[in-house]
């Protein structure tokens, strides 16, 4: 079962539920669903980020001196594929404001489905960061192994993948190409229709974000 995939963690958390849904409603107005991607991104993050590295540091409140836990280790890269991983972007950097950002942009040939680059830019100690590869939708997953395919090249080596929703499909074919990045997911639905659409899924995500058609 594609749920129970050991390279996906499902985020089935009552809040995150419950905005997904007002998401994938189709009378879901482009501002309500640009701003609960942003709140879900908030939420993923939570998740994604969970094994950060702490250390602890000497500090002193204004009643006494302590150690406390501080981030440390490996900085952090938000890697956003174009257009639709800018939605994820925002909450990401809420979250972590000091991350940097590395920008695949990547868009599907509607006939053959297979993702071609336009864009690419990313920060160039890739190697010595964790990287977050940001896209809310992984359905035939062309997008996201050409994203991860080019950010490997670029010299990172320690990535996940975060997305709001996954087909079945794409986990398999994600995880067939890549099985060292862990993907986080809101959901994992029932398949992919004949024009490799997530089904029931929300439709096209950039198209929904940026009221375009
Ligand atoms: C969408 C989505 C993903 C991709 C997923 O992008 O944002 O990047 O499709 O599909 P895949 O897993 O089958 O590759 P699209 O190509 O529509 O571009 P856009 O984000 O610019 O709208
Ligand atoms: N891209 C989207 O935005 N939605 C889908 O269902 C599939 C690819």
């Amino acid at each position: 079962m594609p749920t129970t995939h050991p390279n996906v963690t499902v985020i089935d958390h009552p809040l995150v539920q419950h905005k997904l849904t007002i998401m994938r409603r189709r009378e879901t107005s482009t501002a309500s669903f640009r701003q609960l991607l942003r709140e879900i991104a908030m939420l993923l993050c939570y998740e994604a980020t969970r094994d950060l590295e702490l250390e602890l540091v000497d500090i002193e409140t204004p009643i006494q001196a302590m150690q406390a836990p501080m981030l440390t280790g490996k900085k952090l890269v938000f890697a956003s594929i174009l257009r639709a991983g800018e939605g994820l972007l925002d909450g990401m950097l809420d979250l972590v404001p000091a991350a940097r950002v590395a920008h695949v942009g990547l868009y599907r040939d509607p006939n053959t489905l297979a993702a071609v680059e336009y864009y690419f830019k990313a920060p160039d100690d890739m190697g010595n960061r964790r990287v977050i590869v940001l896209d809310p939708m992984l359905a035939t997953a062309n997008s996201a192994i050409a994203a991860i395919d080019r950010l490997k090249e670029a010299g990172a080596t320690d990535m996940k993948f975060v997305c709001l929703l996954a087909s079945p499909e794409g986990v398999e074919n994600l995880s067939g190409h890549h099985p060292d990045v862990p993907i986080v997911s809101a959901a994992v639905d029932e398949c992919l229709n004949d024009h490799g659409y997530i089904v029931p899924g929300l439709g096209d995500a950039g198209d929904r974000m940026f009221g375009t058609k």
